[in-house]
């Protein structure tokens, strides 16, 4: 796509151009030119290659100095603009457009005998022998929607669902506000006028479990799975909703291409890997590593198998693995039925859904007091996984979904995604089955349960109710939190049921000779556990403040205001606005830290927590570390191997890290910068063997960080 002198330049640029300023229309308009090719660079590095080379600050500034630009000069607004992604007119219907070609559907194999017979039925309908070799590439078969998109003269014109296959709904101003579409790309280097694309729009796992997170907030009702998430965005009328949903689109096929004489270019691509590859270079998302070309049928079986096996690991919701016939020319001539093409096949992966029985609904506490009502099932096994409780979220989602106790239920496991419900199955109600009926008090304290504001969620507002005060401490022990090892709910639980824990400060006072004569403890785990709770002593702040379940205070947060503050007292003081004028930190962080820090007995708390010898001061490690954008190394992969002279490995490491450099550990494609010591072994051989690395020695690495020395990438 990009050439390493071009990236190279454009990180140089950034830091230039974003100090320039413009007073003149024409001074602006050679500003805009430079601008929109830089940040279109930055978005493929983010959205495309998901390893960006600035921060998100650095972006924004860019970004801002483009549209500041534009709102002066408003004839320089150009439909390719970064800027112009979202619009903010609204769609009344989606009108229906017809495909170029029609968007068909897949055959099914489900195992190896199954893709035998596919290579069997290609090569008779080849024509060809045995001995002839047939290749094939296997992707994933992405679990989203359809998207077909029309690039005409170089600009998208045109964004379209599959719809009923030959008429599809037209969603241009969607489509152009998924960042990972490009809103121009140069076909006509290749002499293509005119292309459609097929792809499908999906939303990461994490980016899902986010968007329905921040829906719970919001008081909406959430998404059964990703796929519905992904396909609900595609057809909304606001196309600033759709931005929100941080969708992506994988592309994998092109359906037509034409040249400005109406020439079909498709023969001339020979090859579907090559056609993919060159989509990639163009700046589309294309499938990379979890793509292959086999040289046989035998070979593809094994491949999705393997994907089978990582499909939990992978970042998106796949159902399966496609297999195509590499060759264009032959799949012309095998053709398609009127339902699907004969040259591709899917391989599914086992179901991962069945019925049961929900028996019962418990409602928990959280820490906070939201009550969560939680189905119990009949225990089913859902690819290899006995699934009994799910979370029915709240009672708008048992409302909308008009779930009953005793209901057949369809449940689905989607990934690393928490199991849920998908359905109820109507059909099977016998008139047994009785409503849910949603606790008014608190099963823990029987405080009545109130309802705040659009928030979907109950909740018990009494603070020191024992549920969510043993979920606090959960919390504040926890991984993502003070990280104490070994601590768990169960020992919150016992050490509760003891008395020795009432409030978190408790943590640090246990009486280690009495957890030594608990049953099951003994000396040697009393021993660990002090241990681990010295260390978790000098956390950073961050951890500190993540710990403490202040309502909307997440990890991302925490460490923003860590970065902001010397002390744990310093938020005693803080306004709205102090919190407010933190990027990504909204009013209502503020509001509940602000009502944190009101109550004495927090206060109290932290205190009593600093004389025990937590620390509540901001650490190194709660600094964020700012690069600046003329940093020698910005951007660049790095990699330390053999003896060195002038500093130790480590300390080089993080003088490469200070110049803007990653260090990664082997030596890849992915790698830029290779230094070698002394006696430097099996990894310069490598790199040399691939040729695309730079490699200095040591006095080169460190010419280069004062910023004298040159490097070819
Ligand atoms: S090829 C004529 N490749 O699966 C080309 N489709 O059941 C046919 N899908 O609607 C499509 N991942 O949206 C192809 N790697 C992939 C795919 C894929 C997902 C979807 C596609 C289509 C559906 C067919």
């Amino acid at each position: 796509m990009y050439s390493k002198t071009q990236e190279q330049n454009f990180i140089k640029e950034t830091g230039i151009l974003v100090k320039e300023t413009a007073d003149s229309l024409e001074t602006a308009r050679a500003l805009s030119k430079k601008l929109i090719p830089l940040l279109t660079y930055h978005e493929w590095r983010y959205y495309v290659k998901n390893d960006p080379v600035i921060s998100d600050r650095q972006y924004d500034e860019v970004y801002k100095k483009l549209e500041s630009l534009e709102q002066k000069y408003p004839e320089l607004i150009v439909p390719e603009s970064p800027t112009q992604r979202v619009s903010s007119d609204l769609t009344e219907e989606l009108p229906s457009v017809p495909h170029l070609v029609p968007m068909l559907s897949l055959g099914n194999s489900y195992n190896a005998e199954d893709l035998d017979d596919f290579d069997t039925q290609i090569r008779k309908l080849g024509q060809l022998e045995e001995k002839d070799v047939v290749e094939y590439v296997v992707e994933p078969k992405f679990d989203g929607g359809s998207i077909a998109l029309i690039y005409e003269n170089d600009q998208l014109v045109r964004g379209a669902t599959r719809g009923n296959g030959e008429l599809g709904e037209e969603m241009t101003m969607n489509a152009r506000a998924i960042n990972s579409i490009p809103l121009k790309a140069a076909f006509s280097s290749l002499g293509i006028y005119k292309a459609e694309l097929r792809g499908e729009v999906l939303i990461r796992k994490d980016n899902f479990e986010k968007v329905n997170k921040q829906r719970v907030k919001d008081g909406g009702s959430l998404f059964a799975n990703p796929r519905n998430a992904a396909t609900g965005g595609l057809r909304m009328k606001d196309p600033r909703e759709v931005a929100k949903r941080s969708l992506e689109a994988f592309i994998f096929h092109i359906a037509y291409a034409i040249d400005k004489e109406g020439n079909d270019l498709i023969p001339k691509l020979e090859t579907h890997y090559d056609s993919i590859e060159m989509l990639g270079k163009l700046g589309f998302k294309i499938p990379v590593r979890e793509k292959k070309l086999c040289k046989k049928i035998a070979e593809a079986a094994k491949f999705c198998q393997y994907w089978e096996g990582k499909r939990d690991g992978y970042p998106y919701e796949i159902d399966g693995m496609v297999v195509k016939v590499n060759d264009l020319k032959l799949q012309d001539k095998v053709g398609a039925t009127s339902h699907h093409p004969r040259w591709a096949v899917a391989y599914k992966f086992k179901a991962r859904q069945e019925t049961t029985r929900l028996l019962d609904v418990e409602f928990q506490v959280g820490k906070i007091g939201s009550i969560t009502p939680v189905a119990k099932l009949e225990p089913v096994q859902l690819a290899g996984v006995t699934v009994s409780s799910v979370s029915l979220h709240n009672a708008d989602f048992i409302k909308e979904r008009d779930i009953r106790l005793g209901d057949m239920v369809l449940v689905e496991r989607a990934g690393d995604v928490i199991p849920y419900i998908a359905k109820v199955v109507e059909a099977a109600r016998t008139g047994e089955e009785q409503e849910i009926a949603f606790p008014t008090e608190c099963p823990s304290c029987q405080t009545k349960l109130i309802r705040e504001g659009t928030a979907a969620a109950w909740r018990c507002p009494n603070y020191k109710c024992e549920a969510q005060l043993i979920q606090r401490l959960t919390h504040h022990v926890s991984k993502d939190a003070m990280n104490i090892d070994g601590f768990g709910k169960s020992y919150v639980e016992r050490f509760y049921g003891e008395g020795w824990v009432r409030s978190i400060a408790d943590i640090y006072r246990l009486d280690y000779a009495a957890v030594a004569e608990l049953e099951g403890f003994g000396e040697k785990s009393a021993a660990n556990l002090k241990k681990a709770i010295d260390v978790a002593k000098q956390n950073p702040l961050k951890r500190l403040l993540y710990s403490l379940s202040v309502h909307h205070l997440g990890r991302k947060v925490s460490s923003l205001l860590a970065a902001e503050i010397k002390h744990v007292m310093d938020l005693e003081k803080w306004t709205a606005e102090d919190y407010t004028n933190i990027k990504d930190v909204g009013p209502v962080v503020a509001e509940n830290a602000i009502a944190f820090y009101k109550d004495e007995e927090n206060v109290a708390l932290l205190r009593e927590l600093e004389e025990l010898g937590v620390n509540v001061r901001q650490t190194d490690e709660d600094r964020p570390k700012v690069i600046a954008e003329n940093a020698p190394l910005l951007g660049k992969t790095i990699l330390f191997t053999g003896k060195f002279v002038q500093m130790g490995r480590k300390e080089a490491q993080e003088k490469a890290a200070e110049a803007g450099a990653r260090n990664i550990s082997a030596v890849s494609s992915k790698l830029n910068i290779l230094v070698v010591g002394e006696k430097a072994g099996s990894k310069l051989k490598k790199a040399q063997a691939l040729g695309t690395v730079d490699i200095l020695t040591e006095e080169e690495f460190v010419a280069l960080l004062e910023g004298e020395g040159d490097f070819r990438c």
